[in-house]
């Protein structure tokens, strides 16, 4: 998601520094963003000149004091809010006072985060779908204390990437995952009872409802331990049984199966994403 959302920023003219403690996953990163350009260049999207350009807008390190002059930080680590709370409160040491401080969380209260800080009201969050270079949306989340004025510059900001934005006020899910996950979760609960098989059951999803993967496919390609984290904060949050994850989907977690990312999830894959 990261290095999807480097693109974008890029792509919008912007300089770019993609921070991140393992120099390998830099690497990975800019090749990521290096064959997403060549694609657009494919198709004639974009020329190879202005993907050359793009690329090179994007600068990387592993020190987070690197990012001392930015004027936005958009956070995307993983879903582990005490992992993201301590990068907020370097960040927030490093920073310039007036920098605004995003997180791409999908599912963390804003709110959390931004206590962690002594600029709650510059906190916000800016929750981008995979893959970022296609998907139209960003949702906005405002914390509790979120001041107006960095809701317009984010929103701005995001539209200068070409987005659409919703805005959400800060409940566990926010509105894509509050809607999105518990149909994910039912899916498995589909497999678990045998309804239908994987296959079936995403075929029946894609061609009856038209969504381009069918459930399971998708939660393959989110990744199902953040599904089971974010049914996790729905079920811890919102306190109702309808939320309770699916054993399956929990079990799959623990066996490693974690989608496209790790070769396997409710499918098979030959090479990991
Ligand atoms: N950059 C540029 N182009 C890309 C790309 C990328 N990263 N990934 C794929 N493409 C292009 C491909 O080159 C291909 O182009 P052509 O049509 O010209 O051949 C096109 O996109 C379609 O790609 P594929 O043929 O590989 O596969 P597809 O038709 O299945 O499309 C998809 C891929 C766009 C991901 C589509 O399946 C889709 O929209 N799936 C649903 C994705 C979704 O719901 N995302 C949100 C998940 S929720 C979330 O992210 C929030 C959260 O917190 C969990």
């Amino acid at each position: 998601m990261g290095t999807g959302i480097a693109q974008l920023a890029a792509a919008a003219q912007m300089a770019v520094v993609m921070a991140d403690s393992d120099g390998a996953a830099l690497t990975r990163g800019l090749q990521s963003i290096s064959s997403s350009l060549a694609k657009f260049v494919k198709k004639g999207v974009i020329s190879e000149d202005e993907a050359n350009a793009t690329l090179a807008r994007v600068s990387t390190t592993t020190s987070l004091a690197d990012m001392s002059s930015a004027d936005v930080v958009i956070e995307a680590v993983s879903e582990r809010e005490n992992v993201k709370k301590g990068i907020f409160s370097e960040l927030d040491r490093l920073l310039k006072p007036s920098a605004i401080l995003a997180s791409n969380t999908s599912s963390i209260s804003i709110t959390r985060l931004a206590a962690s800080t002594q600029r709650p009201q510059q906190v916000i969050g800016m929750h981008f779908m995979n893959p970022p270079p296609l998907m139209k949306l960003v949702e906005i989340v405002r914390g509790l204390a979120t001041a107006d004025e960095v809701f317009e510059q984010t929103k701005e900001l995001a539209e200068r990437f070409g987005k659409t934005v919703v805005s959400s006020r800060d409940f566990p899910g926010f509105v894509v995952n509050r809607i999105l996950m518990p149909m994910i979760n039912e899916a498995f609960y589909a497999l678990l009872e045998g309804v239908s098989s994987a296959e079936e059951i995403d075929t029946a999803m894609k061609l009856g409802t038209n969504q381009p993967m069918g459930p399971l496919a998708l939660a393959d390609f989110i990744g199902l331990d953040t599904c089971l984290s974010i049914m996790g904060v729905l079920h811890a949050g919102l306190g109702d049984a309808k939320y309770r994850p699916c054993p399956l989907l929990a079990q799959y977690v623990d066996a490693g199966w974690l989608g496209r990312k790790s070769g396997r999830g409710v499918y098979h894959y030959l090479s990991k994403m």
